[in-house]
């Protein structure tokens, strides 16, 4: 079974995106083929700074390598270094109705928060079909929001092939309904645009000023705390071993334990956790060229399926 996705570079990664998101696409290369791509032709329908994309682009591709991408196991690769995707997304776009596209959420959300009506815009879910029809997926997990993308997908390669004959695999959606909301250090959803993140890769400062950051109530140190109503053991809870947070409930319930005990224990237990993805990551930003050589060598593995599936889609449709 071949399982695929794509990220859109979106800036530093926190444990809102780990827990999210990036767990469960680790979690998929043990359960198939897997394939996954950083989507930079989808980024630049928002980002116009080159400089901007590039970095964007190789600091995903070093997240997703640091917290355990294995390049020898999951086909591994940027959109743009395979561009027949393009040529796909074109023959594509021949029977996909407006109709489909305008009724896609993901561009009037973007239409309603100011963005440009462009064509870049309007055509992204006919890029993500190609995307997906290209490596012949059957699996695709994606969050909430791309479900109807995958819709879209489906519905294109279904027109296609029975205008031309069955040239594609029809992929299913997989949308993990379980990932739980990690919330912010105000308690709110962690977002990036709620300023209210924990990074998952930043100085041991920037972590520490965030952890201790976290929004407590003030009950003082010796009386008894509610675990399910405190921030920090709802973050450490994700980090911790069930054991580790039985501990810590124990603990906020008994009281003599105050909220900066528990940031001392999340911030031990993020360390726990991370330090070695930390470490990875430095040793691999230290070393472009080998961070280069593992995206094209994605790239030529990626390829050979992308050029037997356009082969047959041009075929199918008359080209040469
Ligand atoms: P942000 O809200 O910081 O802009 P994105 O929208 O870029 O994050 O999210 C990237 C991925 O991480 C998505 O799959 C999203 O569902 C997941 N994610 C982001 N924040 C959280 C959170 N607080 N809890 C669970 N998943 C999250
Ligand atoms: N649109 C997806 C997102 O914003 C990224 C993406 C591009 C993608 N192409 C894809 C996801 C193909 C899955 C399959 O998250």
């Amino acid at each position: 079974m071949r399982i695929l996705t794509g990220i859109q570079p979106s800036g530093q990664i926190h444990l809102g995106n780990y827990f999210g998101a990036i767990q469960n696409i680790l979690a998929l290369q043990e359960k198939g083929d897997s394939f996954l791509f950083l989507a930079d032709y989808h980024a630049l329908t928002t980002v116009r700074d080159p400089e901007a994309l590039r970095t964007g682009t190789i600091n995903a591709a070093l997240d997703f390598l640091a917290c355990g991408i294995d390049p020898e196991r999951t086909v591994f690769w940027r959109q743009s270094d395979v561009p027949e995707v393009q040529e796909l997304a074109w023959l594509l776009s021949i029977v996909t109705p407006m109709g489909l596209l305008e009724r896609c959420h993901s561009y009037k959300d973007k239409l309603a928060h100011g963005k440009e009506a462009t064509h870049g815009l309007f055509a992204y879910p006919v890029l993500m079909a190609a995307d997906i029809l290209l490596y012949r997926s059957d699996l695709v997990p994606v969050g909430k929001d791309q479900k109807q993308h995958l819709e879209v997908t489906r519905d294109i390669a279904i027109k296609f092939n029975n205008a031309y004959g069955e040239v594609f695999t029809v992929p299913d959606a997989y949308i993990p309904e379980t990932v739980a909301i990690v919330p912010g250090t105000d308690g709110q959803k962690m977002s990036k645009s709620y300023g209210n993140t924990i990074p998952l890769f930043d100085t041991d400062k920037a972590v520490k000023n965030a952890v201790m950051g976290i929004v407590t109530d003030s009950t003082p140190l010796e009386e008894p705390k509610d675990p399910e109503t405190c921030n920090v053991y709802k973050i450490y809870k994700l980090l911790a071993t069930p054991e580790q947070a039985e501990e810590m409930a124990a603990n906020l319930r008994a009281g003599g334990y105050g909220y900066g005990h528990a940031k001392k224990a999340l911030l031990a237990a993020y360390h726990e956790k991370f330090d070695a993805c930390i470490a990875r990551r430095r040793e691999l930003a230290a070393d472009p060229a080998q961070v280069e050589a593992i995206l094209r060598r994605g790239a030529e593995r990626a390829r050979e399926q992308a050029a037997r599936t356009l082969d047959a889609a041009r075929k199918a449709v008359g080209l040469p």
